[in-house]
């Protein structure tokens, strides 16, 4: 027997913040998206950069086939030889972020314990991760929550001086798989993920411009003096790090929460040590940003 798909009028979308989130109701993501409900899903996600589904049940399976509606799934890059390799298990599209361990005290996921700042996913690559989809699994009863930054009005917030004098400009992206401390600009390229990318981004779908910054990869902004740079995304950082800049999400095991990597930065914060956090992520390719 078919499977009944439920209408896009039976879908409710409610703002998590001023700025940025929306949680949408009346979605069964364990089942086929009605194409008319997708429709709608869209637009909510071009308007609010991220979205709710709470209390979902989905397996693997059903997180990537309505990923599958964003974008190409992706799939895991390895790093170049001689850069640093995170330790944990191998995995293709699907990544558990996890602080649990085996009895043997290996890792079982990615992204390990603790606090981490502020940062878009895989900007450091030429085709960013578009998408990204976080399904709440094992939930601290304290902390673990995922900050989400709007880069929009950050973008928004600039000093008009700056807006004109940085339309045109480039920041190195870069990772090295730490997590809340800021790169340094002293590394040789060549050893960690890296790419320049638009500042000042024209998003795709929305047509709003953003800025596309992040404490944790944004090195310096390019042919630009390296105290000046420093100082400019300094004052650019605190912009989308700004207390009413971001909506703080409390997770709930049966959450599933997507965001748009072009329009918003995300930072988890800390939890009790002896707390097990897990959650279940899949994401999907973009384009080239230029
Ligand atoms: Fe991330």
């Amino acid at each position: 027997m078919a499977t009944k798909l439920k209408p896009a009028d039976a879908i409710t979308v409610t703002k998590l913040h001023p700025r940025i989130g929306a949680e949408i109701g009346g979605v069964d993501l364990s089942r086929e998206t009605a194409p008319d409900t997708m429709a709608a899903i869209n637009q909510a996600w071009y308007d609010h950069a991220v979205l709710l589904f709470r209390d979902q049940h989905m397996s693997d399976e059903d997180q990537l086939r309505f990923a599958a509606n964003f974008g190409p799934i992706a799939e895991r890059v390895v790093p170049p030889a001689g850069a640093h390799r995170p330790s944990g298990p191998d995995w293709t599209n699907i990544m558990y972020i996890t602080d649990g361990k085996d009895a043997d005290g290996n890792p079982l996921g990615s992204l390990g314990h603790g606090e981490m700042w502020f940062h878009s996913d895989k900007c450091y690559r030429p085709e960013p991760h578009r998408a990204s989809f976080l399904y709440g699994i094992d939930i601290p009863t304290e902390g673990g929550h995922t900050k989400f930054a709007s880069l929009y009005s950050a973008y928004d917030n600039m000093p008009d001086a700056l807006k004109t004098r940085l339309a045109d400009a480039f920041v190195m992206q870069g990772y090295d798989y730490g997590v809340s401390e800021r790169l340094s600009l002293d590394v040789n390229l060549e050893d960690i993920l890296h790419y320049a990318q638009p500042m000042i981004l024209t998003h795709p779908d929305s047509g709003r411009k953003s800025l596309y910054i992040t404490r944790l990869n944004t090195m310096w902004i390019e042919g630009m003096d390296r105290d000046e740079s420093d100082a400019i995304l300094e004052e650019l950082f605190a912009l989308t790090e700004a207390e009413d800049n971001y909506y703080e999400h409390v997770w709930r095991p049966g959450d599933l929460v997507m965001w748009d990597n072009l329009a918003c930065l995300h930072a988890r914060t800390d939890w009790p040590q002896d707390q097990l956090r897990t959650l279940r992520r899949c994401t999907v390719v973009g384009e080239k940003l230029y």
